[in-house]
């Protein structure tokens, strides 16, 4: 099914159902939300003039399912240790109407390549910018499922101090009070791949987003396959950014 949609991996589809779970979910939460005379929480998590991190987008269909929902207002930073196919770089390099696109090889777990990224950010005037963090990042497979389960929760941390500063994980930093030095503006998005290790495992993630955005919630999309282990983490109404 995805070759048929020219897209270079089954991914696409748990995106695809990840954004109308996530529709779903906000949905709920702003009936909530207006009850306890709250602010809404914006429902559209991808808009087409929207900054948006892409971190494990090889080999590129969220990437190209992204790419296509952009306008040339969007901006797409895509990231892996591979190359992408280059049907995708293709895709969204010759489309005129399309996002400003950059793509980036390397280990994101590095000074240098997190740099890459806020170069560019500043580059493009986008450096409290971002609408949305995403990361499909897996670690690569040891055989041990503890193991690969806790090297992907790092590549999540890693991603999340990223999106939301490195003060994240601090329980005594107040995002709307303090200053963050995340890259997602008010209101942004963060998703994540993690692998279920257990509540220990798990807590700082957990409470991290928790305390730096309004909503959070994991999914399990139809299209990751029932016996494994993977779910996303998906959090919005990011409290630390600057208004855009
Ligand atoms: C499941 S694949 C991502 C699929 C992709 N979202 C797509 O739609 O085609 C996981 C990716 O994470 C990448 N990855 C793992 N560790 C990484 C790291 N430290 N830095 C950058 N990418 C990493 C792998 O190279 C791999 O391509």
């Amino acid at each position: 099914m995805a070759k048929s949609r020219g897209s270079p991996s089954r991914a696409i589809f748990k995106l695809e159902e990840i954004e109308n779970m996530a529709a779903t979910f906000i949905k709920q939460q702003n009936q909530k939300r207006q009850k306890k005379k709250k602010k809404p929480i914006s429902p559209k998590v991808f808009h087409p003039s929207c900054t948006v991190i892409d971190l494990g987008a090889a080999p590129g269909s969220w990437t190209q399912w992204i790419g296509e929902r952009l306008d040339s207002n969007g901006i797409l930073i895509a990231l892996d240790l591979l190359e992408l196919d280059e049907r995708t770089v293709n895709g969204i390099e010759y489309n005129e109407d399309g996002p400003s696109f950059h793509c980036i090889q390397g280990d994101f777990t590095k000074n240098e390549k997190k740099q890459h990224i806020l170069d560019i950010l500043l580059e493009e005037d986008k450096s409290h910018g971002v609408d949305c963090v995403i990361s499909d990042m897996a670690a690569n497979f040891t055989g041990d499922s503890l193991t690969d389960a806790l090297r992907t929760m790092n590549l999540c941390e890693d991603a999340l101090m990223l999106a939301a500063g490195s003060s994240c994980f601090d329980p005594r930093f107040i995002p709307t009070t303090s200053k963050s030095d995340g890259v997602l503006r008010n209101g942004g998005t963060f998703l994540c791949k993690f692998f279920a290790c257990g509540q220990t495992n798990e807590e700082d993630l957990r409470e991290a987003i928790g305390r730096n955005f309004e909503v959070s919630t994991v999914l399990k999309p139809k299209a990751s396959r029932k016996e494994s282990a993977e779910l996303y983490m998906f959090a919005t109404g990011y409290k630390g950014g600057q208004n855009q």
